[in-house]
């Protein structure tokens, strides 16, 4: 797993890369942001914390569904973790929601659309120190 500069700030952009081809095969990023509302109403408790937004979750199609993107996603939250830990929440496709539940995250509000496709906000919360996914 590499982890790329993102500008001097406290936010990460995570690669996975096959190490015998320098193929990036998955990517996301972590910033700090504001959850949406539907997050704050589901877990009024949590308004108070550190919120940060996964990005640009996506597997190359040829690598998906060998546990890239859980890797990924791991790393994101380790991340998050390693920063004091908070909310962490994304607009997920609805299309993911499984690959995000799996990552412990859980969807809440109306689904939207974004460009065309369905989506949902999906959250969690990441304990500091936290190890794995
Ligand atoms: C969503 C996405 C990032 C998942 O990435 P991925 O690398 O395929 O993720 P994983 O391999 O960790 O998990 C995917 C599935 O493969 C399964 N899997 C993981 N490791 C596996 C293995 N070794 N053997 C077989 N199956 C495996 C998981 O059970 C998981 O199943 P699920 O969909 O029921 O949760 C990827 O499908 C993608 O890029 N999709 C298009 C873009 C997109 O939708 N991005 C999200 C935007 S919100």
């Amino acid at each position: 797993m590499a982890a790329f500069d993102a500008g001097g700030s406290d936010a990460a952009v995570f690669g996975a890369i096959d190490l015998s081809t320098g193929e990036v095969m998955g990517t996301a990023s972590v910033s700090r942001e504001l959850a949406p509302a539907a997050v704050g109403g589901t877990v009024a408790s949590s308004a108070s914390a550190a919120h940060w937004r996964l990005r640009a979750m996506a597997t190359r199609k040829e690598h998906r569904g060998q546990g890239v993107g859980a890797r990924v996603l791991g790393a994101c939250v380790r991340h998050v973790a390693g920063q004091g830990g908070g909310l962490l929440w994304c607009n997920a496709r609805v299309a993911a929601r499984r690959f995000y539940e799996r990552g412990g995250l859980t969807g809440c509000g109306e689904e939207f659309d974004i460009a065309g496709i369905t989506h949902i906000v999906m959250w969690r919360r990441v304990d500091a120190e936290e190890t794995g996914a």
